[in-house]
């Protein structure tokens, strides 16, 4: 009994978000309370949704949303993938993202851009049923625990393959794809890890429920192809963070088993950042913590975040928030 307790604890101070007071909805501020949906709209009933995950990082002088315009460029993907059309242009949304920040005065946060199929036709074809598009911006800890990005987390392979790519279109956020994620991490969550692995059809690692995967071996990463996996923007800094510190880094399917005998295995994703992964079924990875070449990944990645880094300054959006 304590125990479960103490676990509930920790999930509130973990994964626990903190509402602010606007939301954007559909080209206006309205009260976080009042932002709601009819219960028939279309994408409650068949997933008929995308999305997006930003963050938005501060300093002690300033504040920044990082890589605003890649994930504003994935959402405009998603959209064509899922056949949408979306009654904003992509600049006024990444306006829309910054005047939300100042709004509620959010000097740092995770942000939720979501567009969704509304009320009117019930049938499995949403015909010309209105597309919302909504905004949220919250404070949100760290994805995985504070102790997962220090000490890394402990994983498993899940027993739930990621989906197929010729059923669910894995380059797109499509909020109905989701549902693979949510059963895999339902699973892993229950049988006391921290995140799922998945594999693919073929049974080689594709990647978490919101990241993407790396394994280290003799001094150089192997990650997923992206042929099953979500084109992360987090992978694309960790492919320039490699580049510039000389890693090699290549592209290449690999095993279960492989995982299991690294030196090093992280993940990365917006909300997750830089995980490092320290166990996986039950098998010590490297030497149990996390490995050299992740913990400077994972600190060049947190300096670029956050401005103290300079070298990425096109991946900044600043934000002038009142301090
Ligand atoms: C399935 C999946 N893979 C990987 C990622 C990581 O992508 P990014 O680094 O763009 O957040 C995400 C998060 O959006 C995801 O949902």
């Amino acid at each position: 009994m304590t125990i479960i307790l103490i676990v509930r604890k920790y999930d509130v101070l973990f994964f626990g978000m903190k509402k602010s007071k606007y939301i954007w909805y559909n080209g206006k501020f309205v009260l976080w309370e009042k932002a709601t949906a009819h219960v028939l709209s279309h994408g409650l009933h068949y997933g008929t949704g995308i999305f997006e995950g930003i963050r938005a990082y501060s300093n002690k002088k300033q504040s920044y949303i990082f890589r605003l315009k890649e994930h504003y460029d994935r959402f405009y993907n998603s959209a064509k993938v899922a056949s949408f059309k979306l009654p904003f242009k992509q600049n006024e949304l990444e306006k829309a993202t910054i005047d939300l920040l100042k709004k509620n005065k959010l000097k740092y946060c995770y942000i939720r851009p979501l567009a969704f199929v509304g009320e009117g036709s019930m049938g499995i074809n949403p015909k010309s049923n209105k597309i919302n598009v909504i905004i949220a911006a919250f404070k949100w800890g760290t994805y995985l625990g504070d102790d997962g990005i220090s000490k890394g987390i402990r994983a498993k392979i899940s027993s739930f393959s990621r989906m197929s790519v010729n059923s669910f279109m894995t380059k797109s956020k499509i909020s109905g794809n989701y549902i693979n994620s949510v059963f895999a991490k339902q699973e892993a969550i229950r049988l006391g890890y921290d995140e799922a692995l998945m594999l693919d059809d073929n049974g080689y690692v594709s990647e978490g429920t919101g990241e993407n995967i790396y394994i280290v071996r003799n001094g150089e990463i192997k990650t997923t192809p992206t042929s099953t996996i979500l084109e992360g923007i987090t992978r694309d800094c960790v492919f320039n963070i490699c580049k510039d510190r000389n890693i090699s880094i290549k592209e290449q399917k690999f095993t279960r088993d492989e995982l299991y005998i690294s030196d090093e295995v992280f993940l990365s994703g917006t909300a997750a950042e830089i995980t490092p992964v320290r166990e996986v079924d039950h098998r010590i990875i490297g030497k149990g913590k996390p490995g050299k070449i992740t913990k400077l990944i994972q600190k060049e990645y947190s300096d670029i975040t956050k401005g103290i880094n300079d070298k990425y300054q096109h991946w900044r959006t600043t934000v002038q928030i009142p301090r």
